[in-house]
């Protein structure tokens, strides 16, 4: 029997040096693709997986990530007053009304595993999600990534992660997956590494920003040492979680961006172009234009 994720944690405390100097003062989440944010896309796959309790997990320079979601007292008064009621939905709408946002305060950035073990103490004893904002991950009318592998949990299977092909060069920017050469949709892991160098890499197959994990995982966070890169790895935990339970490398439906890159945020913008009816044609002779 499925489960649905009632809780999601978005670990949006990195300092995403990629984007500097934008990232000095703009969070990388708050970039946007056409007129949304990364976070809100973030935010209405984790909805979309079931979730009503949202935490963000920060630092303390990222003020536009709450400000977004709070209410906007003097701009949903003007526009109510002049009647600008769709803008005013939209504005009013960044989550739904039964939906909670939680901050948590990350002091230092100490790495993605040390980031989701913030969030232990809103999680409780329960199964959840984690989003990594920057990875958009869209599957337009179909079923978002996230409840996709909501979908996979069961009394044998206590985790999963989003994996897809990545060539084979950039196997030291991401966790790769061991699979023992099962190439189905939802395999079990056997084995996990973070950012491995492509000669002792155990496959091309890289975990994205998606994750479904049990609450044993902050127990194994909590007794996880700096790994690559000096900082607590996520990975780490999960290979860890791999000697006692069942973890699912998932090859989700739908298409990642890699917006935490200029390239991946071009990508995704021009793609999320070509799909508003508006914009399609436009962009379409542009791009013609310059090819
Ligand atoms: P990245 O590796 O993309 O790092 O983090 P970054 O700082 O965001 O960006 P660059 O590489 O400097 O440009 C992956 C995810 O983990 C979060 C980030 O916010 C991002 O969502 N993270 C990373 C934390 O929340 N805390 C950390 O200590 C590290």
């Amino acid at each position: 029997m499925s489960q649905r994720l009632r809780k999601v944690v978005f670990p949006v405390a990195g300092l995403g040096t990629r984007f500097l100097p934008a990232t000095k003062v703009v969070a990388k989440e708050m970039l946007p693709v056409l007129d949304k944010p990364l976070i809100q896309y973030a935010v209405d796959e984790a909805v979309d997986a079931g979730a009503d309790t949202l935490i963000f997990v920060t630092n303390r320079y990222k003020h536009a990530i709450a400000d977004y979601f709070d209410k906007a007292y003097e701009l949903e008064a003007k526009l109510a007053q002049s009647g600008k009621n769709d803008l005013l939905a939209l504005v009013q709408n960044t989550v739904p009304k039964h939906v909670r946002c939680v901050f948590v305060t990350q002091a230092e950035a100490l790495g993605l595993g040390h980031a989701v073990l913030c969030a232990k103490p809103v999680i409780g004893d329960e199964p959840f999600g984690v989003v990594l904002p920057d990875d958009l991950i869209w599957n337009g009318s179909g079923a978002g990534a996230l409840r996709q592998m909501s979908a996979l949990l069961h009394a044998n299977v206590v985790g999963a992660v989003a994996v897809e092909e990545v060539p084979r060069d950039q196997t030291n920017k991401y966790g790769i997956v061991d699979t023992g050469g099962d190439g189905g949709r939802a395999a079990r892991m056997k084995h996990v590494v973070e950012k491995p160098k492509p000669e002792v890499a155990p496959s091309n197959l890289a975990i994205v920003g998606r994750y479904v994990l049990p609450p044993r995982i902050f127990e194994l966070l909590e007794t996880t040492k700096p790994g690559a890169g000096g900082e607590i790895q996520l990975t780490d935990a999960i290979q860890a979680l791999l000697g006692e339970r069942n973890v699912l490398a998932y090859r989700f439906d739908g298409t990642r961006y890699d917006c935490g890159s200029k390239l991946g945020l071009v990508k995704a913008t021009l793609a999320m172009a070509l799909e508003d009816p508006a914009l399609a044609g436009p962009t379409r002779e542009f791009m013609a234009s310059h090819s």
